[in-house]
């Protein structure tokens, strides 16, 4: 049996309407009707578009929204039938880390505050000095100062406060992880740190993650299996490795469509399939296959009238599509939808990118070439993100290398001291790197860049300090939620409470 099993789950938000009764007058079918198993120790990756309902499955796991239908079954026990009592001794198996760090983390209380409180609600540690000294040993784990612990959230920059983020979820040794969207508030170089730490955690602890993410490239290389979800639904699952080589339900296959190449020759010649329509509400899904009203393979009648069941095409490649094995073998044609050749389409988007490439990528665009970077090189699993760290400059190869090197957060700021911010912005304009002293030249400016983010954040903080007690009438409400959230022994995040 699996540690994590998910069964015909479904959340329906009811949508009220009245003023003096409230009459349901439909629902948003946020999740309907997941089934998905995460093994003991291996990472399952969810992705798809926002408002998709990823993160409202994470927060069924948890029971931080009500279940519709269905069962979630933690280690042989049904979560969804657990009474409240009971639900919450089995919280501490099961943590969430959120996308917004600085959010979910209680502005009024310093960290060494804010790691005990779970702590002392799930009786662990016999007293305040026993756990003072785990959650020192865990700060230094996550790469931070053990001085940390009497400082406040705002006086970290926000790569360090996801590791406060992610302490606070260690300490309560937990079982699972739930990681919603954990590094998209971050900095693209951040952001293969924090991977990193939540690989190498894995490695040590033998750790269990859901990793919520709309960015391919974040869930690829730290997922053994993927989930891709449309309309509160899996439309299709496989090994992380499979999917990617080959898609196989129509929707996948446009969202790696725009995903570019590294080899230049592919990619040259790679077309991108553009979907017609918008997402359709959750209020009101489509019939048959949801994804029938965008879907450029859709056929008349079928499509429309039968929803396609998940089913398991060899090798645990799951698809929800009628025609998946036609459309494999190229005997179903397109009926609508326009592909046109990528190289045409970015030109199109983005005339000026031809010739000057732009001093401020946008997160997709590093993403994407943090791909390409990482697939020239054949790295390992965790390299293409690391290629994004090595601030297109470096050769993907070394992005491991250069994450290790800044790991903890004193490393990288004694680095910042010794390095200027011209060097980053050289890396950053850098050809990708041929020899051995061009990448070690754009690994020690990226080192920089990082450093000089997370410095910078540590000087506005410091302003902010000044202008304190306004931030803190303006974040009270937050806070309120945090200790309303914290007593009820939930890890609910304040700033989504809906
Ligand atoms: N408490 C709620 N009441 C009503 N509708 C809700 C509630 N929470 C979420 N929804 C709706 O459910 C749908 C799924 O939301 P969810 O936040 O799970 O999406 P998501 O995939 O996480 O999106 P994103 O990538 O933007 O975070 C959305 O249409 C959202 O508006
Ligand atoms: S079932 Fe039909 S509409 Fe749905 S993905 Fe397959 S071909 Fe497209
Ligand atoms: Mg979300």
């Amino acid at each position: 049996m699996s540690l994590l099993e998910l069964d015909g789950v479904k959340v329906h938000f009811p949508i009220k309407k009245g003023l003096f009764f409230d009459r349901t007058v439909g629902h948003v079918y946020a999740v309907d009707g997941i089934s998905l198993k995460v093994e003991a120790g291996e990472t399952y990756g969810l992705v798809g578009e926002s408002g998709c309902g990823k993160t409202t499955l994470g927060r069924s796991v948890l029971r931080l929204v009500d279940i519709t239908e269905g069962s979630v079954v933690l280690d042989g026990t049904d979560l969804a039938k657990l009474p409240g009592e009971e639900m919450r001794r089995f919280r501490r198996r099961l943590q969430m880390v959120f996308q917004d760090p600085l959010g979910s983390l209680n502005p009024r209380q310093n960290i060494e505050s804010i790691l005990s409180e779970g702590m002392v609600a799930h009786g662990i540690g016999k007293d305040q000095e026993e756990r003072r000294e785990k959650i020192k040993a865990i700060l230094e784990r996550v790469g931070l100062p053990s001085n940390a612990l009497s400082r406040y959230p705002h006086e970290f920059s926000g790569g360090q406060r996801q590791r406060i983020g992610i302490a606070r979820a260690l300490v309560l040794e937990p079982d699972v992880i739930i990681c919603d969207e954990p590094v998209s508030a971050l900095d693209v170089s951040i952001q293969a740190q924090v991977i990193n730490l939540l690989e190498e955690l894995q490695e040590e602890l033998g750790l269990t993650y859901v990793v919520i993410a709309h960015d391919l490239a974040v869930v690829r290389h730290i997922s053994d299996t993927i989930g891709v979800m449309y309309l509160g639904s899996l439309v299709e699952e496989a090994p992380s490795d499979a999917l990617y080589a080959e898609p196989k339900h129509p929707y996948t296959k446009a969202l790696m469509s725009a995903v570019p190449v590294p080899d230049p020759e592919v990619e040259d010649k790679r077309e991108r399939i553009l979907l017609t329509g918008d997402l359709p509400s959750p209020a009101n899904p489509p019939s048959g296959c949801r994804f029938h009203t965008r879907c450029p393979w859709a056929q008349a009648e079928r499509c429309a009238t039968e929803r396609p069941q998940l089913r398991d095409l060899g090798s645990g490649h799951r698809v929800a599509c009628h025609y998946a094995e036609e459309i494999a073998a190229g005997t179903l044609k397109r009926t609508t939808g326009e592909v046109v050749s990528a190289t045409r389409e970015g030109v199109e988007d983005a005339p000026a990118a031809e010739d000057d490439e732009p001093a401020t990528k946008t997160p997709a665009a590093s993403a994407a070439e943090t791909e390409a970077e990482a697939d020239t090189a054949d790295a390992a699993k965790a390299a293409p993100v690391d290629g994004a760290d090595a601030g297109d400059g470096a050769d993907a190869g070394d992005g491991a290398e250069t994450v290790d090197k800044a790991e903890t957060v004193d490393e990288a700021e004694a680095e910042a001291e010794a390095e200027s911010t011209d060097a980053a912005e050289a890396a950053e304009k850098a050809e990708p790197a041929v020899s051995a002293e061009k990448a070690e030249k754009a690994e020690q400016s990226e080192a920089a860049a990082e450093t000089e983010t997370e410095t910078a954040t540590e000087t506005e903080t410091e302003t902010e300090t000044e202008t304190e007690s306004k931030a803190e009438s303006e974040t009270a409400g937050k806070a309120d939620s945090v200790d309303e959230a914290a007593s009820a022994g939930t890890t609910e995040e304040p700033q989504k409470a809906v």
